[in-house]
C-alpha cells in the first residue's frame, strides 16, 4: 500500500508492484503499463542531449520524473540500479545515483518535428536527460523502447565481467567504455542485451587483421548518421576505441 499525496486531495492507492523471486530474493518489476506512469505528474520538455545524440531538432517528450517513480517504488536490499529491458532485446542499465545526479526522466510520448526520420526502435518509454543536467555523452542515457524496469544490484549484474581479472589499466578503461556504450546490444559472458550480434563470436581479436576488420565494420554500422540512428562513433574518441579493442583482446586471449 502506498500513500499518494496531491495538492487537492489525499488518497490511498495501491500499485501492482510485482515481486519476482530470484534465488530466494525478491525483486521489484515495473512494466510500462504500470499505473504509476499515469498517476505521476507529467510534463512536456525538450532535451538537447537527445537531439544531439539522434541528430534531431526541437523534439518534445512527455515525461515523468524517475526520482518520483523511485519515491513510490523505493529500491531495497542491495538494489542500486534500474535494469531497463527493451522490446528489441536492448538491455539498458542506469544507476540510482545517476537518476538523482542528472534528474533523469522517463518519456511516455515522443514528438519529433514533422518530416524527421524515425527509426523503428525509437519508441517510448525512453530515458531523457533534462536540459539543466549535464551528464557525460553516453549511449547509456538514450535508452528507448523500454518495456520493464527492474531494481537490481550493479555489482551482481556486472559480476561476470568484473571477475575477468583485467590487470591492464587500458583494458579496464576499455571495459568501462564498453559498459557505457556497447553492452546494451552486444552481450559478453551473458551480461547485456542481444540486439546486435556477439562480437567475440564474429571477430577473433587475437589476430591483428581482425582488429582492422572490427574497426571497418564498426565504422560501417555505427560510424556516421544513417537511418537506423545507431551512431555509436559519436560517443567515443580514438583512445577510447583502442582501449575498447584492448579489452576485447584481453578477454579473447583469456577464453
Ligand atoms: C543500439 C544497439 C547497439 C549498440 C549500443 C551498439 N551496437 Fe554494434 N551493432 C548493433 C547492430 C544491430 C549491429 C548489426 C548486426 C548485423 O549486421 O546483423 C551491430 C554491428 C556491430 C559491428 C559489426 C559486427 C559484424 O559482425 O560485422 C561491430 C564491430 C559493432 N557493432 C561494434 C559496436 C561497438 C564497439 C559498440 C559500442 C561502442 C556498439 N557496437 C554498440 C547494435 C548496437
Amino acid at each position: 500500500m502506498v500513500f499518494f499525496i496531491s495538492s487537492s486531495c489525499f488518497s490511498v492507492l495501491s500499485f501492482n508492484k510485482l515481486l519476482l523471486k530470484q534465488d530466494g530474493q525478491e525483486e521489484i518489476l515495473v512494466t510500462s503499463k504500470d499505473s504509476v506512469f499515469s498517476l505521476l505528474e507529467k510534463k512536456w520538455i525538450s532535451s538537447t542531449y537527445f537531439d544531439r545524440g539522434l541528430n534531431y531538432e526541437s523534439s518534445l517528450m512527455e515525461v515523468v520524473s524517475l526520482s518520483d517513480v523511485l519515491k513510490i517504488y523505493s529500491p531495497y536490499g542491495n538494489a542500486d540500479a534500474i535494469l531497463l529491458n527493451c522490446a528489441d532485446d536492448y538491455q539498458g542499465i542506469i544507476s540510482i545515483n545517476d537518476v538523482k545526479k542528472y534528474d533523469l526522466q522517463i518519456a511516455l510520448k515522443i514528438q519529433l518535428l514533422q518530416g524527421a526520420v524515425r527509426p523503428d526502435w525509437l519508441q517510448p518509454m525512453l530515458i531523457v536527460v533534462p536540459n539543466h543536467a549535464k551528464p557525460p555523452f553516453f549511449e547509456r542515457f538514450l535508452t528507448a523502447n523500454i518495456t520493464e524496469l527492474r531494481f537490481i544490484s550493479l555489482a551482481e549484474y556486472y559480476a561476470p565481467l568484473n571477475s575477468l581479472g583485467l590487470e591492464n589499466a587500458n583494458a579496464q578503461l576499455g571495459l568501462g567504455v564498453f559498459k557505457s556504450n556497447c553492452l546494451f546490444c552486444h552481450s559478453i559472458n551473458k551480461v547485456g542485451g542481444n540486439k546486435g550480434n556477439s562480437l567475440l563470436s564474429s571477430f577473433d581479436l587475437t589476430f591483428k587483421s581482425e582488429k582492422k576488420r572490427f574497426k571497418a565494420r564498426f565504422l560501417e554500422k555505427h560510424g556516421r548518421d544513417n537511418n537506423t540512428k545507431q551512431n555509436m562513433g559519436q560517443f567515443i574518441d580514438n583512445n577510447q576505441f583502442e582501449a575498447l579493442l584492448e579489452f576485447l583482446y584481453k578477454i579473447s586471449v583469456n577464453k
